[in-house]
Parts: structure tokens; sequence; C-alpha cells
């Protein structure tokens, strides 16, 4: 699998266009969707950034981030590096190539369609799967091409073996078919207006079956599947147990499917769901931390690597954030640490743990792995600046979580003081006021990670248009 003039040569062979186009937009989704965040990072702590707007108000701006940072910037991720590992690991051209054509455009449309709806107010309301039954409709479409085209390819592969990264993004491929299709199922009322067919607590229970597994598959499964080809390629070395991936591939899918109802505890659920929930997370620790040592392991006899290697530091420090999420997740599953964390920002540091220390970070190292090889390059155009955009990005989400624990743990303490009398210690708008630091700490660290991703921006453009690298390559 390693990067020699030979495989430079056979990249010919290769279907990149699309590659291409999806690499350069998740570069693109990945900035517009982190200034989002930052914009409605401030409004929380400047609430007039609002201006009286209703399409910028928070309300709508805050699941346009999470739409764009979640399916635009993963998305295309995802899509990119899979349809390009699935044709590297099966040594054949893509099977389809106009319809991998047509899940591009289509993929750019929707989230375009998303972007203008949520902004006029149209939404299902139901937490990333927000877009009305049309664009549903429009996104099972999309994916089920997408389905054709990675195992099409699967299918006329020339190697005897499936590698296991395609095992991962072939889940993550079927399980959120299955999820978007179960939960998208709605009644349309008018054009842009439509009802849920569940009711009450059934519908409760299917949304957080969708919103865990939608971590598990879309958020941990497909970027396990990147992690898995190109922790291997920067390493310059196996990965380090091939059994144990593969152990590692059939527990996480047996466990996730069981673990939504944390989300929904002291709820309308039944009790013993929410205990099932509870223990399925807590089991849950155990194959998140052996996919997680199975991949910082691979580096194992060559960690001097890390030294002089950004590209591969991003892709070790997001498995390290990945191990740090996948341990505080079960912590906060189990019922009593989550009736202090449950509405707090908290969560959102957990979110963010996740979403930035290992979404965002193994999709940079594996964007940064990918470009020069998927354009003909010998290497990305200055090393230099990965190193700053790895500084910048490890700085910003240690900001931004640290300031989301120490609020939500203040936030979480203070609604639960109780005064000699019975009464709440301190009213709710007390609690909103000692936010106020740790929403501009957020600020500061979303403003240091989003710096980082217009250097990078920079960085692709200039591999792209210059044959010359402006300093010393990587390898
Ligand atoms: C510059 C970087 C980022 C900043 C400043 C930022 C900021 C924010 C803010 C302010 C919120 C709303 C929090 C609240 O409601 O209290 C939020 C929510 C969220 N963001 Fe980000 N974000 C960033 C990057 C990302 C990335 C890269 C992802 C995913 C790959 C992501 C996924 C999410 C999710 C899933 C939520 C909803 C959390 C929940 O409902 O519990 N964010 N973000
Ligand atoms: C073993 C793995 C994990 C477990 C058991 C777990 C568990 C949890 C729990 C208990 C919550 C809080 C639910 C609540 O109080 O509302 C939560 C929220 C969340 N987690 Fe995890 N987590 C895990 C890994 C991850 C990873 C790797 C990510 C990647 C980004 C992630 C993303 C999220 C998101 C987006 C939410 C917010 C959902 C919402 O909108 O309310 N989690 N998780």
């Amino acid at each position: 699998m390693s990067h020699s003039p030979a495989a430079a040569a056979a990249v010919t062979e290769y279907d990149l266009s699309v590659i291409r186009k999806f690499a350069i937009m998740t570069v693109v989704w990945g900035v517009i969707g982190m200034a989002v965040g930052v914009y409605i990072a401030s409004e929380l702590a400047w609430p007039a950034l609002n201006l009286d707007l209703p399409w910028i108000s928070f309300g709508r701006l805050r699941p346009i981030h999470t739409n764009i940072v979640i399916f635009a910037f993963g998305g295309c991720g995802l899509m990119g590096t899979s349809l390009y590992v699935v044709q590297r690991t099966c040594q054949t051209r893509l099977f389809a190539p106009a319809l991998a054509n047509f899940v591009f455009w289509g993929w750019q449309a929707i989230i375009v369609a998303v972007g203008i709806t949520l902004a006029l107010g149209f939404t299902r309301t139901k937490e990333y799967a927000e877009p009305e039954w049309p664009i549903t409709i429009a996104i099972a479409i999309v994916w089920v091409a997408y389905a054709i085209v990675f195992f099409g390819t699967i299918a006329k592969r020339k190697t005897s073996h499936i590698y296991v990264a395609n095992w991962f993004y072939g889940s993550f491929i079927i399980t959120v078919a299955l999820l978007h299709i179960v939960n998208g199922m709605s009644m349309p009322a008018t054009l842009w207006k439509s009802y849920s067919i569940y009711s009450g607590a059934r519908d409760a229970m299917v949304q957080w079956w969708y919103g865990h597994n939608a971590v598990g598959f879309f958020l941990t499964a497909g970027f396990l599947g990147m992690m898995y080809y190109f922790v291997p390629i920067q390493a310059q070395r196996p990965v380090y147990s091939y059994r144990l991936s593969i152990v590692h591939f059939w527990a996480l899918i047996a466990i996730y499917m069981w673990a939504g109802p944390h989300h929904l505890h002291y709820t309308a659920l039944p009790d013993w769901t929410q205990s099932l929930g509870m223990v399925f997370s807590l089991i849950l620790l155990a194959p998140s931390w052996g996919g997680m040592i199975n991949g910082v392991m691979t580096l194992s006899g060559a960690w001097d690597k890390l030294r002089t290697n950004p590209i591969l530091r991003f892709l070790i420090v997001a498995l390290s954030f990945y191990g740090m999420s996948t341990f505080e997740g079960p912590m906060m599953a189990i019922r009593w640490v989550n009736a202090l964390s449950h509405y707090t920002n908290w969560t959102i540091g957990h979110v963010h743990s996740g979403a930035m220390g290992w979404v965002a970070m193994v999709t940079i190292g594996a964007i940064y792995t990918m470009v020069p090889r998927i354009f003909d390059r010998d290497c990305m155009y200055s090393t230099r600046l990965i190193n700053v955009h790895f500084w910048l990005a490890t700085l910003g989400v240690v900001l931004y979580i640290a300031s989301m624990w120490i609020a939500g743990l203040t936030q979480g303490l203070m609604w639960r003081e109780y005064n000699n009398d019975g009464t709440l210690a301190y009213s709710f708008v007390e609690v909103v006021k000692a936010m106020h630091p740790y929403y501009v700490g957020r600020v500061g660290g979303g403003v240091l990670f989003l710096t980082g991703m217009l250097l990078m921006a920079y960085n692709v453009t200039q591999t792209i248009i210059k044959a010359t690298p402006a300093d010393r390559p990587v390898e």
C-alpha cells in the first residue's frame, strides 16, 4: 500500500476525478461549517449577534452547523475517501463512474437545499434528521446510488480479500440507509411540512435509535474505515493486529445498535429500556478501545515518525480523542452521571471531543494524505503549514472542550444546589451568567480550529495549482 513510484504511475488507472471533487468539497464545507460553528458560539456569548434576523438566529443556524459539519464536511470526506480506498484495496476502477458523479452532484445539491430550507425555518425538528420530506427522499435516492457504486466496486475487485477498511465503510453505508429510512418515515401535510408516523415515547425511541447509531456509524464506523487505511499508509506499517480489527468490527456493530436509550434517561421510556441502553454503552467501551489501541499500536517501532510527520500526528491525536470520547460516553451513559451531565454543556464538550478531536482530525489527516496522491503530486505544498495547522487544531479543540467541561459541571452543580428551605439556590439566569466566560473561551477555541482549516484550504489549493512544494516533504 505504500506510495511507491510504481503505485504513483498506477494512479492513472483509477477513477480519480470524482475523488478530487469530494476532497475539495470536504475542505470547503469544513471551512463553512466551522465558520457557522464559530458564529453560533459567538451568539451564545454575545446574543446581540442574532441581529433580530430570524434566519441567522441561533435556533436556525445551529442545525445548519450540525448538518454542514456532519453531512457535508464529514459526508464528503467519507464518500471521497471510501471511493478512493475501495479502488486501491480492490485494485479496480469504480463500478459505474457516471453514477458516482451523480452521487457527488446530488449530495452537493442536497446540502445546499438543506441550508436554505433550514434557514427559512422548515424542519422536521428531529435532531440530525431535520430536513423536510422532499429532501429526505432525495437523500435516500443518492444514498442508494452511493451504495451501488461502493458495493459494485467491491463485487468487481481483483483481489480475493476484502480489506478491513471496506468492511467499516460498508457497514456505515448499509446502516445509515436503514436508519435514515426508518427514522425518516413521515406523513406529508404540505410540500414543506410533514409529521412523523411514530408518536410519543416510541417516536423518541426511534429518533434516538437513529441519533445514537448516526454517531456509531456515520461519526464512528466510517471514520474507522478511514483510520484503517490511512494510518498504515502514513506509518508505512501494516495494521498492528489484523485479527483484532475483525473482532473490533463485529463487536462494534453488534453492540452499538442497543445503546440509543442512553439519550433518554429519566424520560417516559420504560425503565428497563434505559437500563439496557446504559449496560450496552458500558460494554461499548471494550471494542472502541480495541480499535483505538489497534490504530495507535500500528505505530509501534515507528514512533519517531511522529516527530517529523505532522499528518501522522493528526491521525494519532485523532485516535487519542476517539479513545477519550469513547471512555467519557460510557461514563455519561451511567444514569446517575447522566442526571448531572444531561442538558448541560458537558454534553457539548463530549460531542466536540468526538467531533473536532476524532472526526475532524482523522478527516484532515486523510485528506492531507490523499490530496498529493490524487492530484499527482509528490507531497503537500507546505509541510510547515500542516504543522501549524496541527497545533492550531489541537489547541483549539482542547480550549473548546475544557471550557465546556467546566461550564457543564458548573451548570449541573448550580442547578441542583438547594437552600435550607428547599428552594433553588440559583435562579436560571444566574446560571446563564456564570456560563459567559466559558462561552467566550469556546469562541477562542473555535477561532483557532477554524484558522487551521483556512490554512488547510490555502495549502490544498497551492498543492493543486503548483507542481513544486514550498518546503521539505513529509516522506
Ligand atoms: C470551529 C469548530 C466548531 C465550533 C466553534 C462549534 C460550535 C458549536 C456550537 C456553539 C454548538 C451549539 C452548542 C449548544 O447548543 O449549546 C455546536 C453544536 C454541535 N456541533 Fe459544533 N462546532 C465546531 C465544530 C464541529 C464539528 C467539526 C462537528 C462534527 C464533525 C460538530 C458537531 C456538532 C454537533 C453534533 C452539535 C450538536 C450537539 C448536541 O446537540 O449535543 N461541531 N457546535
Ligand atoms: C462508546 C462510545 C460512546 C458512548 C457510550 C457515548 C454516550 C453518550 C451519552 C451518554 C451522551 C449524552 C446523552 C444525553 O445526556 O443526552 C452522548 C451524547 C453525544 N455523543 Fe456520545 N458516546 C460515545 C461516543 C461518541 C463519539 C465517538 C462521538 C463522535 C462524535 C459521539 C457523539 C455524540 C453526540 C453528537 C452526542 C449528542 C447527542 C445530542 O444531540 O443530544 N459520541 N454520547
